[in-house]
């Protein structure tokens, strides 16, 4: 299917579907224009108003400012906050001392298919496990304000715990996916200059143990400035010894802590750090985007509000991984700042049947649920009697993220998950975003849905497409989603990517001189937006976002590999899956099979089982510019059958034939394994 075909497809999407109790259909767009329109007149009077709403030690003189580079600006200048504070202490000082903040519950089940784990803590229990975190930082490890570590963490209590405890002190974190690599991870410590790595003795992941704490061990070798690994007790042991020079456990160190420690939050400055994420680009290495205090969590605030209309009988439920920025900021800090409560699962999906995630909205009766189209899919493949088994009439809201959400796929959410109450909407928004800037709001009842849609950009954000040359395109018609305002909650001081302030600079803002999403997306005549996908080299596998070019530097870096080139190729579930070609070494074993099973595993040591590529083609050339450079693009045309463009610039014509016929020969062997 070609690119303006799935256009088509989106902007018909409404009309194909019927819906009789359309949620707010009522309230006309042009009531929310309006508003909208008033809140960027009114842009700074606007944001104040809502950052009001939050509780401040030291209220901020100044809106927004420039900072010291360039397009890196101050959001809220001169106040003083705490997240750990937003978070903890003030429900602990109101009604909610007792309220449910999380649910957690374990992978592993009994025999009887129950759930072995659940635990639970009130916002005091949290507040209290914290504190006394906060303390063995502070004064058995000896952080303090501005120092680093990294979290190599599963989806434990313990994760949250350790990040609102390392806000407490002002300590930066960065967490990193506990599905990532050693390599992976020690590229993130030393870029970060991290001086603890927490991880765990290791987790559960479809019945099996996986060995975080052999990863971490790994990784550090070649980070000097980790000074030592502390190790949180899941799995109950190890499987390599625990040596004292290198390791502790988080329980030893808490042992002699009281329950009534009390450490006092730091009072932030609005433009503190408030952690790093690494996420992958076009070209070069993860960049560390930096999230301020202030800002972050005022769009946090707004969007738990507006997008997921939180109330206190809420039972929220988003199914992100917390190494992704979705759960740092709509499972951790946005929820607990709404003093939500909030359900938190450790393991697989489907483990160990089909219907573990709707015999958890069944078990909490959750009320709000936060998922991603690529696991729908995967649940579509599997029917429908998994799902209607259980009880899903407590859902009242349904979101997702990640990438666009299909047709189908929202059928699914709408009518078997929702049972064609519950609003169905797709919020988009990235990693250096913070949080969400286009979306349905159901919490502001002035946005009509529209099925498939992102839907408007929120109050307070100015979102445009625009052309080639940075001109607004006419309505529905393709073009680049750029961002044309400075919002809370963006890459924040000192440089907005960590260390790196040119890079920053040029990858976001060269191309149009406003912020530069890297999206396509088209505009209706009703101004809501339709996020189309990536228009650069970026990959959205099963929703993760991985680079084009890391995924080539880990196979250049293999011994038999020459040159590698990695594209991405439409997937059923997953969405987008890698595929590679690469040229091997004269040197290299000659049997096909052998190079290919070697390079998955490499890939999968490297970076981590969700980049490895489904194919990898052995070509003896790559196509290539004149220049060098290599032409991706024909790649990517070449395997999903579309025409492959202008090839003026193409240094060699065989080597386009070599990759098609090395496609051509796959699709064979596919159609003839499935026939
Ligand atoms: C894509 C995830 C369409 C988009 C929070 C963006 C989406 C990238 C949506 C960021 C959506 C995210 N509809 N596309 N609702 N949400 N995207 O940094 O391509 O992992 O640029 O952040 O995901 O991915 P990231």
């Amino acid at each position: 299917m070609g690119q303006s075909e799935s256009i088509r497809e989106a902007l018909n999407f409404e009309e194909r579907i019927t819906l009789d109790n359309w949620v707010h259909r009522q309230v006309s767009i042009s009531d929310y224009h309006s508003f909208h329109r008033e809140s960027l007149e009114r842009f700074e009077e606007f944001w104040a108003g809502v950052a009001r709403e939050l509780e401040w030690f030291k209220n901020f003189e100044k809106v927004v400012e420039r900072g010291d580079y360039p397009n890196v600006y101050k959001w809220f200048v001169g106040g003083r906050l705490n997240l750990s504070y937003l978070c903890l202490d003030r429900h602990v000082k109101s009604w909610r001392k007792n309220k449910v903040a999380l649910i957690w519950e374990g992978e592993p089940v009994k025999d009887d298919g129950e759930p072995l784990e659940t635990k639970i803590f009130t916002y005091y229990d949290l507040w209290r496990y914290v504190n006394r975190v906060a303390y063995v930082m502070k004064e058995k490890l000896h952080l303090k304000r501005g120092d680093r570590v990294a979290f190599y963490m599963p989806m434990i209590p313990e994760l949250p715990i350790l990040m609102l405890a390392a806000s407490r002190i002002g300590v930066v974190f960065t967490q990193v996916f506990s599905g990532f690599s050693a390599e992976a991870l020690a590229s993130r410590i030393s870029d970060l200059g991290a001086r603890y790595v927490f991880t765990t003795d290791g987790y559960y992941r479809r019945g099996k143990i996986v060995r975080t704490k052999e990863i971490a061990d790994k990784a550090v070798v070649e980070c000097p400035t980790v000074e030592k690994i502390i190790l949180v007790r899941r799995v109950g042991n190890t499987e390599t010894p625990v040596n004292p020079e290198r390791h502790v456990y988080l329980d030893d160190l808490l042992k002699d802590v009281k329950p009534n420690t009390y450490v006092k939050p730091e009072e932030m400055e609005s433009t503190d750090i408030l952690y790093v994420l690494y996420t992958s680009g076009t070209t070069g290495k993860p960049k560390g985007i930096i999230h301020d205090t202030g800002g972050y969590a005022v769009l946090l605030h707004a969007t738990m509000k507006w997008v997921f209309d939180i109330r206190d009988e809420d039972i929220y439920w988003c199914t992100a991984d917390i190494g992704w920025v979705t759960g740092h900021s709509y499972i951790v800090y946005g929820p607990l700042m709404a003093g939500a409560t909030v359900v938190m699962y450790e393991g697989a999906p489907d483990y160990p049947a089909p219907d573990r995630w709707w015999s958890i909205i069944e078990r909490y009766g959750v009320t709000i649920f936060y998922t991603s189209p690529t696991a729908v899919r995967a649940f579509m493949r599997l029917g429908t009697e998994h799902v209607t088994k259980h009880d899903l009439s407590t859902l009242r809201l349904i979101h997702s993220v990640g990438e666009p959400i299909n047709p189908a796929a929202w059928r699914w959410l709408f009518e078997l998950i929702g049972g064609g109450r519950c609003p169905v909407g797709s919020t988009w928004w990235m990693t250096e975003t913070g949080g969400i800037l286009i979306s349905h709001a159901p919490g502001l009842k002035l946005v009509p849905l529209k099925a498939g849609t992102n839907g408007p950009p929120l109050p307070g954000i100015e979102a445009e497409v625009v052309d080639e040359n940075g001109k607004p395109v006419p309505n529905g018609v393709k073009g680049y989603l750029i961002i044309k305002r400075p919002w809370p909650g963006m890459p924040g001081p000192p440089t907005g990517m960590y260390g790196d302030p040119e890079r920053y600079n040029s990858v976001y803002f060269s191309r149009f001189g406003y912020f530069f999403t890297g999206d396509y997306a088209i505009r209706d005549s009703d101004g809501y937006i339709w996020v189309l996908g990536r228009s650069d080299e970026v990959l959205k596998v099963a929703g993760h976002r991985i680079g084009t070019y890391e995924l080539e530097s880990a196979l250049v870096s293999h011994p038999y590999v020459a040159e590698a080139a990695v594209c991405g190729v439409p997937d059923d579930v997953k969405g987008e899956v890698p595929i590679a070609y690469v040229v091997l070494k004269a040197d290299a074993p000659s049997s096909a099979k052998i190079v290919q099973d070697e390079l998955r595993k490499w890939v999968r040591e490297r970076i981590g089982a969700i980049a490895e590529p489904k194919s990898i083609f052995i070509v003896s050339r790559l196509p290539k510019t004149r220049s060098g450079k290599i032409m991706r693009r024909i790649m990517k045309a070449l395997a999903t059958g579309q025409p492959i463009g202008d090839i003026t610039t193409l240094e060699d014509e065989a080597a386009v034939e070599e990759v098609k016929s090395a496609y051509e020969t796959l699709l064979k062997e596919i159609s003839g394994k499935s026939g």
